[in-house]
């Protein structure tokens, strides 16, 4: 059975941009009987921020409980914890002897954090979270890694590994395709659209947390910036029409060409209170399903990380055990 692996990383409270860019598509694509679809909490990446460890099992469990809002609630769908899988940091460890400097020098990602993070936060595992990620997809004989446009150098990193693997000793690991989707795979911030809406801003007022109430998300979408003339349109010189028509195109299921129409000669403010009325309609149900699952007492989130973590381990440990064979570690 064909194989999808995508996951997030628990480092902050989940993003409008998250669920546009990758978790919407999770919840619908896993419903699809004929594939075997694995959605995971990358809890070992988020060392690379030195989280708080309560804060960092709150995020935790209150990923796995947006997965699960978000519609990743099959037999055939697993949810597991990184952590949880000892073969993720073991094949990490084999592949970095498969990797170059030279290829990790050149992950726009690291280089961006790195760059913010001063030298005091230029940490080894930062520099090597690419390798861990590859190993994250490789473990399950992943085709697929469904993702935003952030994490497609990752994966195309990820395919140069498996490959370069395969030719030294034989067929060991598929090589995996990211799937970006054509809209929304970049959501942008609202104070700032050349800049990635993400989760750990110390400034959140550009980005749209899940957790956000109707008021502050109504808020953040009247305030957002705008671009300069009064057109409801897409554009180079636009980026923040641009990004806003993203979104209402992809929570709306409308083209852009229907809506520039649609909002041709009415002004910003009408269209950015729709928006605003769009996302809260779009999210509220979605916090209703994950406040439930995070109420003490909820044992849904316990449950389905041993029903992901029993199949993960099952594949990752036979994977890592042929891995181990083929490089004569006894
Ligand atoms: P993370 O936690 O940053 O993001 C989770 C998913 O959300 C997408 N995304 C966005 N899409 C559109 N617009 C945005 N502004 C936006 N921000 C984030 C990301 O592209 C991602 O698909 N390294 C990964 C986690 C990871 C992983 C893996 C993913 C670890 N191992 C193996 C796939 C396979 C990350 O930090 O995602």
């Amino acid at each position: 059975m064909k194989r999808v692996v995508s996951g997030i990383k628990p480092t902050g409270d989940v993003t409008l941009g998250n669920y546009i860019g990758a978790m919407r598509r999770w919840g619908e694509m896993s419903a699809n009987p004929e594939k075997e679809h694995f959605f995971f909490v990358p809890n070992l990446h988020a060392l690379t921020v030195r989280p708080d460890p309560a804060e960092l099992k709150r995020m935790s469990r209150s990923a796995v409980a947006w997965l699960l809002a978000c519609g990743v609630d099959h037999d055939h769908s697993y949810i597991f914890m990184q952590s949880q899988v000892p073969a993720h940091s073991e094949l990490t460890w084999i592949l970095n002897n498969y990797t170059t400097l030279g290829e990790l020098n050149r992950m726009t990602q690291f280089k961006d954090k790195a760059g913010r993070a001063g030298s005091e936060g230029q940490l080894v595992g930062l520099y090597d979270y690419p390798v861990m990620m590859a190993a994250d997809i490789l473990l399950y004989d992943a085709e697929e890694v469904p993702v935003g446009e952030d994490q497609k150098q990752h994966v195309e990193l990820t395919r140069d590994i498996a490959t370069r693997f395969n030719n030294l000793y034989g067929d060991t690991f598929v090589v995996p395709q990211p799937t970006v989707q054509k809209e929304g795979a970049r959501i942008m911030n609202l104070q700032d659209p050349t800049k990635k809406m993400s989760k750990r801003d110390l400034d959140d007022s550009g980005n749209i947390l899940l957790d956000d109430d109707e008021k502050t998300i109504e808020k953040k979408i009247l305030k957002a910036v705008t671009d300069s003339g009064s057109a409801v349109a897409t554009g180079a010189d636009k980026p923040a029409l641009t990004n806003m028509l993203v979104i209402m195109s992809v929570l709306g299921g409308k083209s852009i060409e229907d809506l520039e129409l649609q909002y041709a000669g009415r002004g910003y403010g009408e269209f950015k209170q729709d928006l605003a009325d769009l996302v809260v309609h779009t999210i509220k149900p979605l916090r209703k399903v994950h406040d439930q699952y995070m109420k003490e007492g909820s044992d849904k989130i316990d449950s389905a990380l041993k029903h992901g973590w029993w199949r993960a381990s099952e594949l990752a440990n036979a994977k890592l055990t042929r891995v181990k064979d083929k490089l004569g570690l006894l």
